[in-house]
């Protein structure tokens, strides 16, 4: 029996697992201070689901229990009444159209994210922003398409740094890649890119006959007109993108488990449609998302789920601000938050973001995500969500101002 041995590539804990244990080791050496952690960590929701999505999932269990209404497997790539609410708001909404067939629902956009990579050949040359979300490195290890690790990083990984100089943007490669992900508004930095960016990109993947793996998970928290909702809004995106959304960020699904892929049928590779590709992998390898799940995800889409997930988006909203504004204030440079449910800053002093990170911890009782973390380019940042509860932001903001004041 042998391993997969590029499992021993990479680093033995995923970035948030690793965080959790230090935080646990914490508060096994600190006792007396474990009450007063406050997690700005992980991107992890705090407010309750909609009252529209809960009374949804009521009706459905109901129904569960019931031979006339139960229902057993659900159809492997969502049922239609999800699929029609989303063709109908996430995209005819924004000008797109879709056909039902072009979408797949699943139990998150990181599983989609990580599973994506079985449909393409291993010896592709695969490109990241740097930093990253760790899922599209890791699981480009996992399967062999990312060489070896060096001190900077993977070898067969094309890496664009995204820093304060390029305004946290990837350059286009200077050379052939055949697979970009991309996540906009992005998950460490918060930041964005305009239509006219994205159109680089789609332009470049056209041209260079490359994929576009585009992660649109945290798109509930755009406030501004010329960000994109979708990259299918940038006029090629549908013969060179896979677009990846999430109820976790949108809906507070995140304990629940809920998202979708969408791979046009105008996608294709040498002349293979991926869509097909796609639909064999999910019906082979996932069997679908419960029934109780996708009527809870339909309920988003209803007048009143709207109506009362944009007061839980504009709760969150109000967080970023308060800790962006409440950093700036005493001093530290800061990034995100606009667009998004990250705030990226500048560690002082020049800190290494590890350094940072134990400081918070151990004099301030305040977790966040060090930006070496998410990548090479992320060293000397630091991450924080907006997704703690106002109370703990507030508190939060107060102690580091106190702190950083003296
Ligand atoms: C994060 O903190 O980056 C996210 O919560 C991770 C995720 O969505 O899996």
């Amino acid at each position: 029996m042998k391993v997969n041995e590029n499992f021993l590539k990479i680093k033995s804990s995923y970035l948030f697992s690793g965080i959790a244990r230090k935080v646990r080791e914490y508060k096994e050496a600190h006792p007396e201070k474990a009450g007063e952690i406050i997690s700005l960590g992980i991107g992890d929701v705090t407010r309750p689901l909609a009252p529209a999505v809960i009374d949804a999932m009521h009706k459905a269990v109901e129904e569960m229990a019931h031979a006339e209404t139960f229902h057993g497997y659900p159809p492997e790539y969502g049922q239609d009444f999800l699929l029609q609410a989303i063709l109908e708001n996430d995209y005819r909404a924004h000008g797109v159209e879709l056909e039902t067939t072009e979408i797949f629902v699943s139990d998150g956009a990181k599983s989609d994210c990580g599973n994506i990579g079985d449909i393409f050949a291993e010896d592709n040359k695969v490109a990241v922003c740097d930093p990253v979300y760790p899922v599209y490195v890791d699981t480009n290890v996992m399967s062999g398409r990312a060489g070896d690790p060096t001190e900077h990083g993977f070898t067969n990984i094309y890496y664009m740094p995204c820093t304060a100089e390029n305004n946290f943007l990837p350059a286009l490669p200077d050379a052939h890649v055949d697979i970009i992900y991309l996540c906009f508004p992005n998950n460490p930095t918060g930041m964005t890119a305009s239509r006219a960016e994205l159109q680089k990109w789609v332009d470049y993947a056209n041209r260079e006959g490359a994929v576009i793996l585009f992660d649109a998970a945290y798109e509930a928290f755009i406030t501004e007109d010329d960000v994109p909702h979708t990259i299918y809004e940038i006029p090629g995106a549908k013969t060179c993108a896979i677009e990846f959304k999430s109820f976790s960020k949108t809906a507070g699904f995140t304990g629940v488990r809920c998202g979708y892929t969408v791979v046009p049928h105008a996608l294709k590779a040498n002349g293979v449609e991926l869509n097909p590709l796609w639909a064999r992998r999910q019906a082979t390898k996932f069997n679908g998302v419960s029934y109780i799940t996708q009527r809870a995800a339909a309920a988003c889409y209803t007048e009143e789920g709207k109506q009362q997930i944009r007061d839980t988006i504009a709760y969150y909203q109000k967080n970023a601000k308060v800790i962006y504004e409440g950093l700036r204030d005493c001093g530290f440079t800061v990034y995100g938050a606009v667009n998004s449910p990250y705030i990226w800053l500048k560690t002082p002093d020049g800190m290494g973001s590890w350094e940072f990170f134990d400081l918070l911890l151990n004099e301030l009782q305040v977790v966040g995500t060090p930006g070496e973390g998410f990548g090479p380019s992320g060293e000397g940042y630091f991450r924080l969500t907006a997704f703690g509860s106002a109370e703990n932001t507030e508190k939060a903001v107060a102690r580091i101002k106190a702190y950083f004041k003296k």
